[in-house]
This record gives structure tokens, sequence and C-alpha cells, in this order.
């Protein structure tokens, strides 16, 4: 795992929109693994500023987003589609039949997840995948314990997980219980992945993924058998 430490949150979205550019202009038929959260809000903005200013275009680019809780439609605000709509896929040219993020809606949640991974594995499988880290070491909405090997899957959120998420939503109780994830098994086929780590919180999670060994207690340990991983870090989130 390669690691590039960034003064601030600032750098760490400028240098991640950098990397993600410069592979679209490498493949414009790239097909981008993205997350969402807090993390890469800003790396969109960069992404939206560049299409603005450079025209990077993202006309045959598609995407596949890791993970949607159950039980919002679409027209959530706290819904990762609108998320998704909001930072990025409304300012940009990319088409929307190209943008996929699992369905928490759907009649048959096995069914969507079955078909999530069909589709990655029809388009050859994700290119770069963008992800955040877990204060408990999730990636995705996979929590510790999650096996490996595991595909896309319905997941019960941790309560430490609903707790942090809830500072997007009104009130805790208003935090879904369920989320579908794209699986371990899936993120980890991804030819390329970019970590975004950022701030104090996430130091104790950093610490574990750079010095511990492979662990199915801390999910983004699979990452240490992959060969092509860059994690961008802030200062505050490397422990001294
Ligand atoms: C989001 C996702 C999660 C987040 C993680 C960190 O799609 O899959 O794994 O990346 O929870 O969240 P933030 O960035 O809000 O600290």
């Amino acid at each position: 795992m390669k690691v590039i430490q960034v003064n601030n949150y600032e750098e760490m979205s400028k240098k991640a929109a950098e990397i993600i550019i410069n592979r679209i202009q490498a493949d414009n038929k790239i097909t981008l693994g993205l997350a969402t959260g807090g993390t890469p809000v800003q790396t969109y903005e960069r992404l939206v500023e560049d299409f603005r200013k450079n025209h990077t275009s993202y006309k045959q680019v598609t995407t596949f987003n890791l993970d949607e809780y159950i039980g919002l439609p679409i027209t959530d605000p706290n819904s990762y589609h609108f998320y998704m709509n909001k930072h990025l896929f409304h300012h940009i040219d990319i088409d929307p039949n190209e943008t996929f993020i699992p369905n928490g809606l759907a009649e048959n949640l096995e069914e969507e997840c079955r078909l999530y991974d069909e589709k990655i594995k029809e388009y050859g499988g994700i290119d770069l995948q963008l992800l955040g880290l877990g204060e408990n070491g999730h990636i995705g909405f996979n929590e510790p314990g999650t096996p490996f090997e595991q595909k896309t899957h319905v997941v019960t959120l941790e309560e430490s997980t609903r707790t942090a998420n809830a500072r997007f939503f009104n009130d805790l109780s208003e935090v879904p219980t369920k989320a579908i994830t794209m699986g371990l098994g899936t993120i980890v086929k991804s030819k390329e992945i970019l970590v975004l780590v950022s701030g104090e919180e996430k130091r104790h999670a950093l610490s574990q993924l750079l010095h511990s060994d492979k662990d199915e207690d801390f999910p983004a340990s699979i990452l240490k058998t992959h060969e092509n991983v860059t994690i961008i870090a802030t200062e505050d989130a490397i422990m001294k």
C-alpha cells in the first residue's frame, strides 16, 4: 500500500481529484467505484470544478456506488442516490443510465445484490475504486466480522456506524438499520483502489490498517492483499 501524506482535507481532496481525472483522461471508458459520506465531498467538488473549467468528459464513464441504505427513497436527502446527484452526477455530463447505485427499495433485496455483482462483472469489473474508512475499519458498509470473500449483500449496521452517520440526519432514530453494500470480495477485485482518510477520528483505524495483520475483525485489512492501493491521508490522521 502506498501512502501519500497531505497537510489537510483540502489537499487530500485535490490530490484524489487529480488522480481520478488523470485516469479518466487516460481511459474515457473507465468504470469508477464511488463512495459517499463526508470524506469524498470535496473530491467531488473538485471534479465538478475541473469539468467546468477543463471539460473533462464523463460521457463514456460508468460508475458503481458502494452502498445504499435500505428503506430510503431516492428523493430522501439522506439516500446515497440523492447525495451522488447533489454532489456529482447533476453537475457533469455523465449518462444517468451509466450510474449504478444499489436499490434499497428493491422488493427482492437478495436478487438486487446478485444482479449488482453481475452488472459489475458485465462491465469487466471496477477500474478505480474510491473508498472512505470507517472508524471501526469498515469499507463500504462491510462491518467487522464480514467474510473477506463476501459479495454484495444486505447488512445490519453497527450502532457505532449509525451513530457516526447520525450527523447527517435529524436524529439517530432516523438512521436506517440496514443497507446494501458491495462486498469485500467485490471491492478487492477492483484493479486500483484509492482510500481517503482525513481527521483525527480516523487515526486509530488508519494505524490498524497500516500496522496490523489481515483480520476479518478489521474489514479494511483486506486491502493488504491488493497490489494497487493508494492511501491519501491527512497529517492528523497519521499516528506519530
Ligand atoms: C460510504 C461508505 C462508508 C464511508 C465511511 C466513512 O459510501 O461506504 O464506508 O466511506 O463510513 O465515512 P465518512 O467519510 O463520513 O467518515
